[in-house]
């Protein structure tokens, strides 16, 4: 384990981490108690002045999203946490599960305390069926303390929490999509606005978090908003977890400061595989842009990433040396996007499945010469008539990879239809093989 900043991986390597007893004889569940002695609309003001932003991907202000509850609304209001980790190469929810479950229990108490939630749910994805079982453990064992169920600590305040496993469609980590999912619907997107927080589940005002912004909130209650908002950069505070894999000598989890360089998180990391070069990355998921070693010193943060022309989303940084295809690394992932499409939209129904078909022509030897350059215009155009008109954010993921790579390694798509096909060897790269 790397950090730079230890509080969210603190106890991932100690002793049965994941036990109630560890997490308590560290101080843990310290934060719930100094919650339930503080008013609702405190907690929401510190986690607003911490400047805490989702870590699910989008980086919109969590107390802010806290604070569009509305409690004069006579339905119950729900908190629903998002863990239904699934873009490709994000995998930081899932380890901090594992390694740490009650830091995600304590931050739901004290979440819905603040939203004034007395029911309260993690949706977590379905194939991850060791991840269900430590959360049940470790729910079962909150309740057994007595942080959770009737008049928890004397407060007068009642919770109940539901770990639900989803059924494994990726398009059930869309918001929206996951509550269809956990009233018993198929999951689609629903059209927004109304957003969650008016109308949710059940139509009642609900908060969706990430898991990884849940589990921030116990340290800001137990350190201070400002200790929180001391870390990271202007705009976008504190910690994150980024999870590095491909082609680096170490890949892990690095919890570090946002605003962190791509360099030193590599140097973090042992370096890229020895004799190889960075070739290019995903800052957070496939669905982000991807950037190449130019940009190995912007800061790893919403604005740095942004002005670079991608987004930080999950903090998946995916990197990839000299040896791997980027077209072969694209169709791999425009078939997942093909095949997570839940069809409710034209535009990434139809869409994602031309772009299988024109990227799979030019990797496997049917583009021309002379006629490339038509295949690439057709590609961007169909991205073009797929980014901001698919009814959610998939359909614009998907677009993310063709178009960048195009941008960066033209020639690399050119080099393909001159060759007849990949010109690579798929096992020296060995991803994507
Ligand atoms: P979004 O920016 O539309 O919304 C972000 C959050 O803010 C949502 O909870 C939404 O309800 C809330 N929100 C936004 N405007 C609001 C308003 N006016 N009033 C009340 N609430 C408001 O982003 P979206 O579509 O929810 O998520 C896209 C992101 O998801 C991408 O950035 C991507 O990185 C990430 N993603 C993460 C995955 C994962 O496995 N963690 C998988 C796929 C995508």
């Amino acid at each position: 384990m790397h950090t730079l900043t230890p509080v969210l991986t603190d106890n991932w390597d100690a002793d049965r981490s994941w036990t109630i007893e560890s997490y308590e004889a560290r101080g843990g569940y310290g934060a719930l108690k100094t919650a339930l002695g503080m008013s609702q609309d405190d907690i929401i003001t510190a986690v607003k002045d911490s400047g805490l932003r989702g870590r699910g991907g989008a980086g919109f202000p969590t107390g802010m999203k806290w604070g569009f509850i509305p409690q004069d609304n006579p339905n119950p209001k729900y908190l629903v946490v998002n863990a239904d980790e699934s873009e490709p190469g994000t995998c930081k929810d899932i380890p901090l599960m594992m390694a740490s479950p009650h830091t995600l229990v304590e931050g739901v108490i004290i979440s819905s305390y603040a939203i004034r939630a007395n029911t309260a749910f993690i949706y977590v994805r379905g194939e991850v069926l060791h991840v269900i079982r430590r959360l049940q453990k470790a729910v079962q064992d909150a309740y057994l303390a007595g942080h959770l169920g009737k008049n928890i600590h004397g407060s007068g305040y009642d919770l109940d929490l539901v770990v639900h496993a989803g059924a494994g469609a990726y398009i059930c980590g869309e918001e929206t999509a996951l509550l269809d999912s956990l009233e018993g619907r198929r999951g689609q997107p629903r059209l927004r606005p109304p957003f969650p927080a008016v109308a949710g589940l059940y139509a009642s005002p609900t908060v969706v978090n990430n898991v990884e912004s849940i589990a921030s909130v116990p340290s800001i209650i137990a350190n201070g908003a400002e200790w929180f908002s001391s870390m990271g950069t202007e705009r976008s505070k504190g910690y994150g977890i980024f999870s590095l894999s491909g082609h680096v000598t170490r890949p892990g989890q690095y919890e570090a400061p946002l605003g962190i360089t791509l360099r030193t998180l590599i140097d973090l990391a042992g370096g890229m595989r020895e004799g190889h070069e960075l070739k290019f990355w995903t800052p957070g998921g496939s669905s982000t842009p991807l950037l190449t070693a130019e940009h190995l010193d912007i800061p790893l943060d919403f604005e740095g990433v942004g002005a670079a022309g991608s987004m930080l989303g999950t903090r998946a940084i995916q990197l990839f040396d000299e040896t791997t295809c980027v077209v072969r690394a694209v169709l791999r992932w425009t078939e997942f996007y093909k095949h997570e499409s839940c069809g409710k939209c034209t535009p990434c129904r139809e869409g994602t499945w031309w772009l299988v078909q024109t990227l799979s022509k030019i990797e496997h030897g049917g583009g021309t010469a002379e006629g490339i350059e038509a295949d690439l215009d057709q590609l961007l155009d169909q991205c073009d008539n797929i980014l901001g008109r698919a009814f959610c954010a998939l359909g614009d993921g998907a677009t993310s990879p063709i178009s960048s790579s195009i941008q960066y390694f033209r020639d690399e798509f050119l080099e393909h239809a001159s060759n007849g096909g990949c010109p690579f060897d798929h096992a020296a790269s060995t991803l994507f093989a």
